[in-house]
Formats: C-alpha cells, sequence, structure tokens
C-alpha cells in the first residue's frame, strides 16, 4: 500500500527522546529514516531505562521503523559518507548541542551548500540563538522553565512544592512540533525547490504547550491556581481525580450540558465537586463510568500502564503491535496513533542493531562495493552489532 513519505529520506542523527520520537514519526508515515549513530552508539541506545539485550528499553520504542548506520563522522572518510549521503536526502534531523554540527563540519551552511533542497532541523533545549542557547538540556529542563513543573504541583497542592511531570512531555511535545514544522518546510521545498533551516527549541516549544496560562496571566494578571478558583468550569472545576469503592477515576465534569443534565435529573441547583464524588464513591470504577457517561459527563478510569495495555477500546484500536527484535524476540509497541483513510501509518519493524543497515545503505544509495565496506569496518569508520 502507498505510504504517504514513501520518497522521503530522513538522515537522523538524534540520539535523545526528543529527536527519536520527532524521526519516529516520519518513519512511521512510510520515509526511510536512516538513524546515524557513532561507532559507540548513541546516548539514548545506553538508556534511560533498564538495558535489555544490549540497549535501553527507552531505545526500542523510540526507534521502530528505522535503518542504522553506524559510522565515526570524525573521521574524513565518515564525514564524506555523510555528506554523500546529505546530497541524495531530503531532511536531517539532529538534537546535540548547538555548536555540535558546525564542530564536525556539518553546519547548515555546508549541508546547505552540499544540497539547496535540503530541509535541516537543529533540535535543542533553548535554541540556536539567545542567551542560554549552551546549556544541555533533558525534557524536565523544559518543563520547568515554561511553567508546567509549577503547575502541576500547584494542581497537585495549592501550598505544596513543584512536582515533576511524567512522561517527558518535554521532549515529546517540542517533537510533535518539529515534525509538523518540518512536513510544512517539505510542502515549501515542493513548491519553491528551496531548503530551510528549522531551529526547534524544547523550551520554546514547551511555552508554547503552556498558552493558555501565558495568555490568561497576561490578559487577566491570574496565575493557573488563582485562574481555577474563580473560574472554577476550568481544569480541576467539578471533579477531578475522584476515589471510587475500588480505584481512581478521571471526572473532567465541565461539559455544560451533562452539568444540566444531571443537575435537572437529580433535582438541584448547583453541580459542585464534592457531590458529584460523593455520588460514585460507593460505586466501582465501571459502575461510577456507566453511572456519569449516562449523563454524557467526561470520564475515565485512572490507568497504570499494566491496565492501559489490556483496555478493549484502545485494542480495538489497533493501538499495539508486535514486532520482532533480532535480539530481543518480539516486542510488542504503541502502534502508530493516527488513522489514515488512503495512506495509512505503520509501525512494521523493530528498533534496528547499531549498523544493522550499513551494508544496504552504502551499496545501494552510495555504491560502495563489498571490498570498500569491508575496508570502511577494518579502519573503524564503520561498525555493525552482528551478536544476534
Ligand atoms: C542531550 C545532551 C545534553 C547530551 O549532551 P552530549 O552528550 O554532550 O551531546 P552533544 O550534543 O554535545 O555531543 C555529542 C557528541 O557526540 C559526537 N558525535 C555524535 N554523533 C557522532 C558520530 N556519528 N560520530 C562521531 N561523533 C559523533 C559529537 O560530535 C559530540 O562530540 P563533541 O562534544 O566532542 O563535539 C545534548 O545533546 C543536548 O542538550 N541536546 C539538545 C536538547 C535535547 O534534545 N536533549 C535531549 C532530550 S531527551
Amino acid at each position: 500500500m502507498e505510504k504517504i513519505l514513501e520518497d522521503i529520506r530522513v538522515l537522523d542523527l538524534t540520539h535523545a527522546w526528543f529527536g527519536p520520537y520527532c524521526t519516529m514519526l516520519f518513519a512511521g508515515l512510510g520515509a526511510e529514516v536512516i538513524k546515524i549513530e557513532p561507532p559507540w552508539g548513541a546516548l539514548g541506545r545506553m538508556g534511560p531505562g533498564a538495558m535489555v539485550q544490549g540497549a535501553s528499553t527507552s531505545f526500542y520504542a523510540l526507534n521502530n521503523n528505522k535503518k542504522d548506520l553506524a559510522i565515526n563522522l570524525k573521521s574524513p572518510e565518515g564525514l564524506e559518507i555523510f555528506k554523500n549521503l546529505v546530497k541524495k536526502s531530503d531532511i536531517v534531523i539532529q538534537n546535540f548541542l548547538p555548536g555540535t554540527m558546525e564542530r564536525m563540519g556539518l553546519g547548515y551552511d555546508v549541508l546547505k551548500e552540499l544540497n539547496s533542497k535540503i530541509i535541516y532541523a537543529a533540535l535543542s533545549g533553548f535554541g540556536q540563538t539567545g542567551p542560554y542557547k549552551s546549556r544541555p538540556s533533558f525534557a524536565p529542563i523544559a518543563e520547568s522553565m515554561s511553567g508546567h513543573i509549577f503547575q502541576t504541583g500547584e494542581s497537585a497542592d495549592p501550598d505544596g512544592p513543584p512536582l515533576g511531570m511524567a512522561g517527558a512531555y518535554g521532549d515529546l511535545g517540542p517533537a510533535l512540533w518539529a515534525a509538523s514544522s518540518i512536513l510544512a518546510a517539505l510542502r515549501y521545498r515542493d513548491k519553491t525547490g528551496k531548503g530551510q533551516m528549522l531551529d526547534v527549541a524544547q523550551a520554546d516549544c514547551m511555552v508554547s504547550l503552556n498558552t493558555v496560562a501565558v495568555t490568561s496571566y497576561n490578559m487577566l494578571g491570574m496565575s493557573m491556581r488563582e485562574y481555577r478558583e474563580k473560574y472554577p468550569q476550568a481544569r480541576g472545576g467539578i471533579g477531578g481525580i475522584t476515589k471510587t469503592k475500588d480505584g481512581y477515576i478521571y471526572i473532567a465534569g465541565f461539559r455544560p450540558r451533562a452539568v444540566e443534565k444531571m443537575k435537572l435529573q437529580l433535582g438541584i441547583e448547583e453541580l459542585t465537586s464534592d457531590i458529584i464524588k460523593e455520588l460514585v464513591s460507593d460505586k466501582t470504577n465501571a459502575a461510577a463510568l456507566e453511572y456519569l457517561l449516562g449523563f454524557g459527563v467526561p470520564v475515565a478510569e485512572i490507568y497504570s500502564v499494566k491496565e492501559l495495555v489490556k483496555d478493549t477500546h484502545l485494542i480495538d484500536r489497533e493501538m499495539f503491535t508486535e514486532v520482532e527484535h533480532p535480539k530481543a524476540g518480539s516486542i510488542k509497541v504503541t502502534n502508530f496513533p493516527v488513522k489514515f483513510s488512503e495512506t495509512p501509518g505503520e509501525i512494521h519493524s523493530a528498533t534496528p542493531l547499531l549498523g544493522q543497515h550499513n551494508e544496504e545503505i552504502l551499496s545501494t544509495i552510495l555504491g560502495y562495493s563489498t571490498e570498500q565496506i569491508q575496508k570502511l569496518e577494518k579502519q573503524g569508520v564503520i561498525t555493525a552489532d552482528r551478536s544476534a
């Protein structure tokens, strides 16, 4: 079946979550994504997460569908191979510190000379400009600076300390901004023949993801806590995290027509959090859901990952799929989440081994002979894990 990005080749230098999650989106839409790792393995291959057969579990989650070329870009031969690949590619994505690509001789000025159509996305913590540009970053750094960690704490306990967010949204949110912007740049390139550089900063994207708090503050001079107190229909209004007989559910009771229906049927003037929580306190999760959904109240069980992987709706939506890894065996991963009617996304292969596709890439894209490839391996320019 046709894949929407099947004619697109991405050179993927990304090494930690923010980058690999972005490039996995391209791989899921059918692009040829070539993961380029140093011979000693990318940062993300080593962690975080438990190591299974030589790679971290997070690495298995973030690199499905990709090909792998393990190459030393600090050797002249490695650099030449990369530059030749740039001439035959559409997109280059990296998430090193600003300056790292330039030190390797691979800044945008060099890349665009090699291929004026190339779209180059430089992903970083704070961007390529500004006073903080040289600061290293991981998800919680961007989550802290963009107000999310403060607000998460305030949301859990208005008088308590800030609270870290689960889920690395400081990586995964900006990754989606990067991917959608690169796709827009691809459309521009297709119309004009011109490539361009995208400077995508985790901090900027996370501030954008906090747009409601920022805009509300600018308009009303209120924090999110003050805002919620004054406007209880906002998140955290009626309901919230609610204890039932056998667990927890989340009641997002700010759907006006559902609230009105409950008030009418219960014969009450006002629906408060205390009332709605009391109504479900002696019900099981399943019964509480059935009861509240009867009024059209948005409600969900608060799942652990152990529970979510068993959910019949998510299974029905094919949100989990199995891939076969040469060393780790069969791995159940999350599937491509968006359903296209004409050109479906797909997860078809597991995270590659280090250098798994060296031969394929060098011979089919660049026309290297077997002897040349063997020589490069002997010289340590490329390397491959053949332990499977
Ligand atoms: C994540 C981060 C803190 C890691 O720091 P780091 O390991 O020092 O990473 P850098 O980006 O500076 O450097 C990578 C090094 O590997 C080298 N390298 C990478 N790929 C290589 C290859 N194929 N061959 C040879 N060397 C390679 C680089 O040249 C660089 O070496 P240098 O510092 O000697 O120049 C940093 O990359 C960063 O802040 N990135 C931007 C924000 C981000 O995306 N964070 C991750 C979110 S999960």
